[in-house]
């Protein structure tokens, strides 16, 4: 039986994840201590996905480790080296907003824990897949450079040379990052270095929004889930700067975990990917509020606030071709509408 690490089980992606390699039939070893509710409070407790993993796979064993704790994660890895078949490394601090008062506690756990992930690789199991989760906000601001004008619910770039969105060759140098960015990028670079440097069969996806009704969304992360939650509760949503007309593009974590499988089949060293909705799946917050108005026959509690969130993106469509074209049998499945259908439908319950 194949075995799979992911860090973060009990997060959006992670557990997701661990759903779709238990129906690949793989052996699931989980690292999740449930930081997401010490980060965000009670509405970032992600307990409830962790029953789930606990109740609905079989081949779950979750060990209550902390990344940033490099022994505490040898033994784990001392135990579960042989066959180890690919490492999918989630678990992080998320957000900007969080990273401005907490500088060190982010770093220490994107990119210490990330290099305490890599050291314990290529120590113990150096021929597994290793997959990490970085950010499209290793590109800071620079998306921002652009001009945009307003069109209906949204912005869009006023030049043609973005039409497909955007692609890797967009430097991460000269803007603004936050701390986040920053120790994210940090952990990108390491995680690309270990696959250059050392030869291990490193993948860096730097995600545009990752969503589906498992995040356990938050006024500072998971900006999707937040959202329909606050319809389906009828609770006031904050829509922060540029009158909801930035757009993102939205990617469903089950197609993600898609690419966790393509990319398990056919690894690479020190590989770099922008990963998104793209062009497929994109809304503006104000489309957001309208699907999430329209699928729950409720009218949003909203209060615009004029100024932006520091460095936060006017625009971003990811421009898949590059995985598109390594991994052309990989097919996304969910639009922005299914998405929040799907999230409407999950939280009235
Ligand atoms: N959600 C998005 O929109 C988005 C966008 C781009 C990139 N990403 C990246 O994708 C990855 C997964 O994101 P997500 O949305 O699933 O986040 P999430 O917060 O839902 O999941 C991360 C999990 O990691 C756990 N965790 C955090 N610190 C830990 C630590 N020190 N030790 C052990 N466990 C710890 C948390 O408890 C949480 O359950 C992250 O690296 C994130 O930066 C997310």
């Amino acid at each position: 039986m194949k075995k799979v690490l992911i860090t973060g089980s009990g997060g959006l992606v992670g557990s997701e994840a661990c759903f779709f390699f238990r129906d690949k039939k793989f052996k699931i070893i989980g690292i999740e201590n449930n930081t997401r509710k010490k980060f965000f409070g009670k509405a970032g407790d992600i307990s409830k996905n962790y029953n789930a993993l606990k109740k609905e796979i079989k081949n779950f064993r979750n060990y209550n480790v902390d990344i940033r704790d490099k022994n505490k994660l040898e033994k784990v890895f001392q135990r579960e080296k042989k066959k180890l078949d690919l490492i999918i490394h989630c678990a992080a601090q998320p957000s900007h907003d969080y990273s401005y008062d907490n500088p060190v506690e982010d770093f220490n756990v994107n990119a210490n824990g990330t290099l305490n992930l890599l050291y314990l690789t290529k120590k113990y199991c150096k021929n597994a897949v290793f997959i990490f989760m970085s950010t499209n906000k290793v590109y800071g601001d620079r998306v921002n450079f652009l001009k945009f004008k307003k069109k209906g619910m949204r912005f869009i770039p006023k030049s043609n040379s973005i039409k497909k969105g955007v692609s890797e060759l967009m430097s991460i140098d000269n803007s603004m990052h936050s701390v986040f960015g920053a120790s994210k990028v940090a952990a990108d670079v390491l995680v690309q270095e270990f696959g250059k440097y050392y030869g291990l069969k490193t993948t860096v996806l730097r995600g545009g929004c990752l969503t589906g009704y498992r995040h356990a969304g938050v006024p500072l992360h998971g900006f999707l889930s937040h959202l329909v939650k606050s319809c389906v509760n009828n609770k006031k949503y904050n829509v922060i700067g540029y009158s909801g007309l930035q757009v993102r593009d939205n990617l469903h974590a089950n197609d993600l975990a898609a690419m966790f499988w393509h990319i398990y089949l056919k690894p690479n060293r020190g590989a770099v990917y922008n990963v998104g909705g793209g062009k497929f799946s994109n809304c503006s917050v104000l489309e957001a509020i309208k699907y999430a108005e329209l699928y729950s026959k409720k009218k949003m509690k909203l209060k615009f606030i004029k100024k932006p969130r520091k460095g936060d993106h006017k625009w971003w469509i990811t421009d898949m071709t590059k995985f598109k074209k390594d991994y052309p049998n990989w097919k996304q499945q969910y639009t922005s509408k299914m998405i929040i259908a799907e999230m409407v439908k999950k939280y009235s319950k």
